[in-house]
Formats: structure tokens, C-alpha cells, sequence
């Protein structure tokens, strides 16, 4: 009998495979002597296949020689390669001469097969799904060189703990650009750093909101949620072709929560005299408006509308995020705060800063001051001004005119509010990924004739390749159907 046997590892629970992964490998009590040896190496694939399946072992992982795995595991070496010879049989492994044995690309897709893959949205055939920058146009080589740059260049403080307001470089960095890019007035000291415009709601819902805010008809339902879980209720406001309607703002809200340079998702921005009247607003009655900027670069053919905060320094919390501009992937976004407030809201964060990488703060700083920010946004807004405009040609061919669109990353199909569910219920028939505007309805919104209604779509998603397609399947869509306004 092997030695390595006798002295049993499959007495832990977790056992480690090469370096950084942990196999479960529960022993089996009950198994007789006998049976122990075929146990172990059914325990053995089960642990294998589970790591494939969950993700711990990607595609490509290579895996440890039998060898190594056989002394680490305490299994000798013939059932290793038992082992790996049924993966590979099965489709979960692959073995190529001269690269060991790896993780197949197949393999996960061929994991999920079984009752999992029912629970699971089936991946849309035409995706317009909102909001999504198309992530073929991440800057990755720009933020290879940024990241060797910064952290070449950072000090060793860099890389203790952070400050709760976040990265004094990336405040600085900006601060300049938003002020150039978008009128903001904002000091380096008085920008917060968050991870996402969800967060800094919830930490703005944490301090400076009162017991209630005004909120427009339409917006994100997890902004306002979050919102409500900070303990402050929304009342809605209806919005118009001229964006929110400030004269609906209730006496007693102590702020609102507004999208002014393109309303989400009607996608119409504020306008001129609406911009004053809610500076007014906040001003007679102490109360404040937040801007959620969330795609304020991404304009095509309008004459920029600057922020609404350099209107009203003192009254307006201005929040936006790389979401949209780079990736929601990437987790950055700020706020930038009447003088007033900092110290509230970065107290509310901790004495350390508790969520965001302070690292990926430097990068982007090292991003945006190296120029290639701005490179990056002006080849996104041509390359989705492009998008936009066979978007706008193909409908206009039918007829089907595009209000509110000159900016950002959706439009918004008109379609009337009782034919919207029936639209969209064609709509997930042919396979699209798309949004009905009662999707961003806030429910205490009054329903009746002036309800708006439509399909919003996010242009941004589609891969380049299928783009016409998709334009096209949508277009046909639409023709179908007789439901447009
Ligand atoms: C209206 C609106 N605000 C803000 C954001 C930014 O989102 P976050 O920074 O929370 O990822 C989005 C992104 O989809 C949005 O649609």
C-alpha cells in the first residue's frame, strides 16, 4: 500500500491544489477499505468538476501534472491520470502535447447543461440591453501604460491604507477635467470618491437627505432604492418634452434628484428656464438638487449642455461615474460637494477608505492626465454617433422619428403606454434584450392619458458585426406592429 496513502489528507475537509486552490475533498465515513479507493477517485472528479463549474478553474487553467496533484492529494499517480482521462473523456479537460492538461474552453458552457441552464436568461438574439458601453472600446492598451506609469510613479504611502475621501491625485486630476469636459466648479478638497453613482446615493441617503426627495417619474428603480433603504422616501415629479417639470416639485421635499442634461430614460434634457427655476428652488428653501451626470460626455450632434452644478455651486451635489465613458466594470465614480457637506459625507465612509481600490484611482488619474481619456471619448462618441445615426436613418425610413437622442448610449422607441406591454412581449418572442419604459415607472408616478410610454434600447451593446442585423431585426419590429404612436 502507498505510504502517502496511510498518512491520510482526506482526513481535511479542503485540501490545496498547486498553489491557490482548494478542492473539497470530504472523506467518506461510511466507505468500507474496499471502497475507499474507488470513493476517493469519484471525490476527486466531483471536486475537479465543481471547480470548472463554479470558476474557480477557468478556461485554459492549466492543471498540475498528475504527478504533483497525486503527492498533494495523497492519491497515487494511476489515479490521478484515472481522473484526468475521464475529464478529458467527458469534455471538461483537454490534453495537448507539450501544454499539460487544461481547463476546456467548453467546458463550462457543458457544465451548466442541466437544470441550472433553465433558471438562466438565454442570451438574448439581438442584445439592446440599456445602459452598457460597447466593451469591445475599453482602452485596454491605455490602461496598460497608465497602470505601469502610476504605479511605477506612486509613493509607498500609496499603498497603505486609504483616505475615505479617496486618492488626493484622482481629486485633482478630476477636478481639472471636470471642469474643462463639463463646467463642473469643483475643488480637489471637495470631491468624494465612491464606487459608483449607487453609491454615492446611498451615502448621500446616509447624510445629507432629509426625510423625503423628489425624484423624476422615470429614473433607475435600484437609485431610488436605495435611496429609500437610506431612510428618505421619493415622491415622484412627472416629466415633460422639457425634462423634469420643476413648478410639480413639492414645498416639502428637502431636495431632488434630477438627470438634467439627458433625462434617463426619456433621454430630453432640461430646459434653460427649467435650470434656473430649480436653482431657485433649492435656494428659497435650503433645500439641494442633486445631477446625476451619468453620460454627460457622450453627445453628438447638440451644443454641449454644461452641468447644472456650475449654475449653483452652493445647492447642487454633482455625481457621475466611469460606467458609461470607460466601464462599469471598473468601479470609479465621485461627487463633488458644496463645502458645506464633505465632511459629513466622507465621515459617513469610516476612517479608512472601506470600498474602492485607491490603486485603480491612480490609474485612471494617470489616464485622464496622460490625455488618453479624452482620446478615448472622442473615438467612443464617433464610434457611437455611427451607431446612432443608422439607429435614426433605418426608423426615420418607416417613419418612426427618435426624440431625446442626441446624447448618450439609448434611445427611445415611442410606442403608446397600453401598447408597451404588448411590444415588448413580441419583443422577448423574437429574442431581443430591451426595456419598456414602465420598467423605470416609479410606482406612486399617476397613471392615466399622459403616461409616457416606449421601448428604450441601448445602441451601445451590440457587437459591431451584428449591429446592422440587429438594427434591422429591430426596425422589422417595429413595422409589425401597428402599437407606435
Ligand atoms: C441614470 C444612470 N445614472 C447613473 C449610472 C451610473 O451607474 P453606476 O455608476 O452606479 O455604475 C447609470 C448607468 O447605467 C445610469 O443609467
Amino acid at each position: 500500500m502507498d505510504k502517502r496513502v496511510n498518512s491520510d489528507p482526506w482526513d481535511q475537509v479542503a485540501q490545496r491544489l498547486g498553489t491557490d486552490l482548494y478542492l473539497d475533498l470530504q472523506p467518506d465515513p461510511t466507505a468500507t477499505p474496499r471502497g475507499r479507493g474507488a470513493r476517493r477517485r469519484r471525490t476527486l472528479a466531483e471536486a475537479l468538476r465543481a471547480a470548472i463549474d463554479d470558476g474557480r478553474l477557468p478556461a485554459g487553467t492549466a492543471l498540475p501534472p498528475y504527478r504533483s496533484l497525486a503527492a498533494d492529494v495523497g492519491l497515487a499517480r494511476g489515479t490521478v491520470a484515472t481522473v484526468y482521462q475521464e475529464l478529458i473523456a467527458e469534455g471538461w479537460l483537454v490534453a495537448r502535447q507539450g501544454s499539460g492538461t487544461r481547463v476546456a474552453d467548453t467546458a463550462h458552457r457543458q457544465a451548466r447543461v442541466g437544470p441550472s441552464a433553465t433558471a438562466r436568461p438565454a442570451a438574448p438574439r439581438h442584445d439592446f440591453a440599456l445602459g452598457q458601453p460597447n466593451p469591445s472600446l475599453f482602452p485596454r492598451a491605455d490602461w496598460i501604460a497608465s497602470t505601469r506609469r502610476a504605479i511605477t510613479e506612486a509613493p509607498d504611502e500609496a499603498f497603505g491604507p486609504g483616505h475615505p475621501q479617496g486618492s488626493a491625485r484622482l481629486r485633482r486630476s478630476l477636478a481639472a477635467y471636470l471642469a474643462r469636459a463639463r463646467g463642473v466648479r469643483a475643488d480637489p478638497d471637495h470631491i468624494v470618491l465612491t464606487t459608483s453613482v449607487m453609491h454615492a446615493l446611498e451615502l448621500l441617503s446616509r447624510t445629507v437627505f432629509g426625510d423625503s426627495i423628489a425624484v423624476e417619474s422615470h429614473g433607475l428603480p435600484f437609485h431610488r432604492q436605495v435611496i429609500e433603504r437610506g431612510g428618505t422616501s421619493t415622491t415622484p415629479i412627472p416629466v415633460d418634452g422639457g425634462g423634469a417639470v420643476i413648478d410639480a416639485l413639492p414645498g416639502q421635499a428637502s431636495g431632488v434628484l434630477l438627470t438634467p442634461s439627458h433625462q434617463f430614460p426619456t433621454g430630453v434634457p432640461l430646459s434653460p428656464t427649467r435650470r434656473t427655476a430649480v436653482i431657485d428652488w433649492a435656494r428659497t428653501g435650503s433645500r439641494l438638487i442633486v445631477e446625476d451626470d451619468y453620460d454627460g460626455e457622450l453627445r453628438y450632434d447638440r451644443e454641449p449642455i454644461g452641468a447644472l452644478q456650475a449654475l449653483g455651486p452652493d445647492v447642487v451635489i454633482y455625481t457621475g461615474s466611469v460606467s458609461k465613458s470607460l466601464s462599469p466594470a471598473v468601479r470609479i465614480a465621485w461627487l463633488a460637494l458644496p463645502a458645506q457637506h464633505v465632511d459629513t459625507v466622507v465621515w459617513a465612509k469610516g476612517i479608512r477608505e472601506p470600498d474602492a481600490s485607491i490603486v485603480d484611482q491612480l490609474v485612471l488619474a494617470d489616464l485622464i492626465d496622460s490625455g488618453a481619456y479624452d482620446r478615448h471619448i472622442r473615438r467612443s462618441r464617433q464610434h457611437y454617433r455611427r451607431r446612432r445615426d443608422l439607429l435614426t436613418a433605418r426608423l426615420a425610413d418607416t417613419g418612426v422619428g427618435l426624440p431625446g437622442i442626441a446624447a448618450g448610449l439609448h434611445a427611445v422607441i415611442p410606442v403608446s403606454a397600453d401598447a408597451e406591454p404588448e411590444v415588448f412581449a413580441e419583443a422577448a418572442r423574437r429574442g431581443f434584450a430591451l426595456a419598456p419604459l414602465s420598467l423605470f415607472r416609479h410606482p406612486d408616478a399617476p397613471a392615466g392619458a399622459d403616461v409616457i410610454g416606449g421601448i428604450a434600447v441601448g445602441f451601445g451593446t451590440p457587437t459591431a458585426s451584428t449591429f446592422a442585423a440587429d438594427v434591422d431585426a429591430l426596425v422589422a419590429l417595429i413595422v409589425d406592429h401597428p402599437y407606435r404612436r
